[in-house]
């Protein structure tokens, strides 16, 4: 099996701020992106960064990589560029699995990506979740409309994997609509999608304080300043 992970660094973050995109910011002394690709490469025989070409060239610098292709105005039109790059791979090097990762989320547990691929035997796609631990409520007009039961629910994570040809159609076909996550395809289009153990330490970066965190399992965060 031919497996390959498209690595996504196209988003500006905006939730997280400052002078350049989260993904490029340096932790523990490289940029949280490298720390992404450098868990993916040993299970994966392509890498398809998904980005400006020349952040990504020297974040990854020395990693083996396909060219970048740049990403578009949403994650899921990123999506889609990496999966059109892949698919335009000549036939024998064309991948049959496909992990999609944020690549704002650098600490990732090699049991994670084991436990997405060996469930891609069986499953057309699979994620890491880890359940909720906490009561939900939802909230109306800043009082408690109602409690959630949580017995059921699970927190997505990524990477998350598919077999190549059914998330490369199913995006084609969803062009133009913007999900979160990859997995909705699946789900709408009625494939039963695994769920495999996530990890709390899997955090994406989204807002500042998600650093302080990172900085404790990584090291710490250099963040420029200008
Ligand atoms: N992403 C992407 N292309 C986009 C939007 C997002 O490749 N058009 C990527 C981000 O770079 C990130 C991942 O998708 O690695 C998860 O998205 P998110 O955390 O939402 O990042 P941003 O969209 O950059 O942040 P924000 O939503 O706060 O602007
Ligand atoms: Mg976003």
């Amino acid at each position: 099996m031919r497996v390959a992970a498209i690595l996504l660094a196209a988003g500006v973050g905006r939730r997280f701020g400052g002078a350049q995109p989260k993904q490029f910011i340096s932790l523990g002394a490289r940029p949280v992106i490298r720390h992404a690709a450098e868990a993916l490469i040993p299970h994966v025989g392509l890498l398809q960064p998904v980005g400006d070409a020349a952040m990504l060239a020297d974040a990854l610098t020395g990693l083996e990589h396909l060219p970048v292709v740049p990403g578009g105005d949403t994650r899921q039109d990123s999506v889609r560029a990496g999966l059109d790059a892949l698919d335009a791979l000549p036939e024998d090097r064309k991948p049959d699995l496909v992990l999609v990762h944020d690549g704002a989320r650098p600490y990732l547990p090699e049991a994670v990506i084991r436990a997405v691929l060996e469930a891609l035997a069986s499953h057309p796609g699979a994620i890491p979740a880890v359940r909720v631990a906490d009561t939900l409520k939802r909230g109306q007009n800043g009082v408690i409309a109602e409690t959630v039961p949580r017995a059921d629910l699970y927190r997505a994570q990524t990477p998350q994997g598919f077999h190549f040809a059914l998330l490369r159609d199913l995006h084609r076909k969803a062009a133009g609509t913007d999900l979160t996550d990859d997995a909705l395809l699946l789900e709408r289009a009625g494939h039963a999608v695994a769920l495999v153990p996530g990890s709390d330490d899997n955090i994406k970066l989204t807002f500042e304080e998600d650093l302080v965190r990172l900085e404790r399992l990584i090291g710490p965060a250099l963040l420029p300043r200008t």
